[in-house]
């Protein structure tokens, strides 16, 4: 377990591209594992590579992690691709662990249904919705060099 060091707003880093992931070795995974330890370790929801300075295209989340019961259900997504997106929307007030101050209204789609591949290399479909969905779009939008400041 590690804990990296979170890039900050004004880094450059965060509005560059990142690459496609082709072979998931064994500094994937460890990538997987500090970004899912980085994650908690600074209460949030999400995080994309670029955010600990890998331009790489995975993101980590646990939508439904509240410290005080402690459960973790974390989801580790390498080469997320979103699918389809409904036409409805919804407004979440959302953050960033880059922008630690910064907390905006974002209107994103209410349902999407990404592709990705999991740790094993195993392609999956998920369709989301809610905070989940909104999660994955927060969190895929890194990986294009967006964040959420750019969506207001
Ligand atoms: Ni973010």
């Amino acid at each position: 377990m590690a804990i990296r060091q979170i890039r900050k707003k004004g880094d450059e880093i965060l509005s560059k591209k990142s690459k496609e992931i082709e072979k998931i070795d064994d500094k994937i995974k460890e990538l997987a594992q500090d970004m899912l330890d980085t994650m908690y370790e600074n209460d949030g929801i999400g995080l994309a590579a670029c955010q600990v300075g890998m331009l790489k295209r995975i993101i980590v989340y646990d939508y439904l992690y509240v410290e005080e019961d402690g459960k973790k259900s974390p989801v580790v997504m390498i080469n997320p691709v979103i699918k389809s997106r409904s036409k409805s929307m919804i407004t979440v007030e959302e953050g960033c662990l880059s922008f630690p101050d910064e907390f905006k209204e974002v209107k994103r789609h209410e349902k999407i249904t990404v592709e990705y591949v999991d740790l094993n290399g195993k392609k999956k479909t998920l369709h989301a919705k809610d905070l989940e969905a909104v999660v994955i779009q927060h969190e895929t939008d890194h990986l294009d060099g967006i964040v959420f400041l750019d969506r207001v």
